[in-house]
């Protein structure tokens, strides 16, 4: 079975494996008893036969799915239901979803009584090459984005890229999304591999999904380990996020966040080229790509000043100033204060009008 370790406050292994052979033999492994279940109600559908393989389920819990139900409202049903189980500090919580059933199953388990173990079985492309490692949780509030979560690291991680074969074409998108921004930002050899694989990646080839979800929780895995908390390098991760974030909120989360985040890459993108750092053949390169994956990259019905509002509301908002990643080249990326909200906004108001590529 490949693994990845990850060398955080708390030291553990993300597994790359099927489900069926080997989940219940590490779970026995680690000792995990009392098992509460997070999922949401299509991954119920899809993969109840698989819910068999967890033995001592204490709790079964199951989001209504969306990115709308990321709130706090779900995270206190979590706790009432727990409480209603008699759940305790032997409890394990094991989320089994993509993003928005691991970012709630995380923060409940770091908060439930104070904390409990927590396992990540990731099933959407997002949550494999990103969102399940590196330790962040939480949930939306009063129209922010994740304002509310804390860090905290699981037992393990559990992948198995074979639940990627149900997602639909949008969520493949949105996961594709984050593996381009590893690419582009930190590893130009691994977009190279992207663009030259690109065919294959579309038809979801299988050997192709597992290099994508390996190398890219690799980087993750990397660049968490030299910074678990978000105060340097972990903050180039928010390529396309910063504008992305404000998109999402701007749209009141209708937009997708992959689908944020491809639109804020190459506005942020534009940004550095506009600064001269990126060379117009290289955004050219990150343009081709996203339009090859037919990944939006304008959305009807935005306002610039709204965007500018969420993102200077925007958590990583740094006291009067907002952090923008920009790329210098493919494969490196600076983290910058520096860019003047006029400049910002201008950039804004043609992206709005579709002028901006
Ligand atoms: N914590 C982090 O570090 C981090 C990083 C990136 C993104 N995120 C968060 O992740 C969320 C987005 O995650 P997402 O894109 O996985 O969205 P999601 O969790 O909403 O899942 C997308 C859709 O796919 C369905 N689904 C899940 N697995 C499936 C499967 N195997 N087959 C068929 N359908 C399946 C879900 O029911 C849902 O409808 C956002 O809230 C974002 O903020 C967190």
């Amino acid at each position: 079975m490949e693994e990845i370790n990850v060398h955080t406050s708390k030291n553990y292994k993300i597994f790359f494996s099927n489900v069926r052979d080997k989940l219940q033999n590490l779970i026995d492994e680690y000792g995990i008893k009392d098992i509460y279940l997070i999922t949401d109600k299509n991954i119920y559908n899809l993969y109840a036969n698989e819910f068999s393989y967890f033995k001592g389920i204490k709790g079964l819990y199951i989001i209504n799915p969306g990115e709308e139900n990321k709130n706090k409202d779900t995270v206190f049903d979590i706790y009432n239901d727990m409480l209603s189980k008699d759940c305790n500090r032997k409890t394990s919580i094991v989320s089994l979803g993509g993003g928005v059933v691991g970012d709630i199953a995380g923060f409940v388990a770091s908060t439930f009584m104070r904390g409990l173990k927590f396992i990540n079985i990731p099933t959407t492309l997002m949550a494999q090459c990103d969102s399940s490692v590196g330790g962040k949780n939480g949930f939306d509030f009063n129209g922010y984005k994740n304002i509310i979560g804390t860090f905290y690291q699981p037992e393990f991680v559990f992948v198995d890229t074979n639940f990627i074969h149900t997602i639909s074409c949008q969520d493949y998108k949105n996961g594709l999304a984050e593996i381009i921004k590893y690419g582009f930002i930190y590893d130009d050899t691994f977009f190279d591999y992207i663009d030259a694989n690109k065919e294959q990646i579309k038809k979801r080839n299988e050997d192709v999904i597992n290099t994508m979800v390996y190398r890219s929780l690799k980087i993750k895995s990397d660049i968490v380990c030299m910074d678990e908390h978000d105060n340097g390098i972990r903050q180039i991760l928010n390529f396309g996020h910063t504008i992305g974030h404000g998109i999402e909120s701007a749209s009141n989360f209708s937009i997708k966040h992959g689908e944020a985040v491809a639109a804020g890459m190459l506005i942020e993108s534009y940004l550095s080229l506009k600064c001269s750092l990126l060379s117009t053949h290289e955004f050219k390169r990150l343009l081709d790509i996203i339009n090859y994956f037919e990944m939006p990259t304008y959305f009807d019905d935005m306002n610039e000043k709204s965007i500018m509002k969420s993102m200077l509301k925007d958590k990583k908002r740094n006291d009067s100033k907002i952090n923008f990643i920009l790329p210098e080249r493919i494969g490196s990326a600076i983290i910058t204060d520096k860019l003047s909200q006029n400049t910002v906004e201008d950039i804004l108001i043609k992206w709005v009008g579709k002028k901006l590529w």
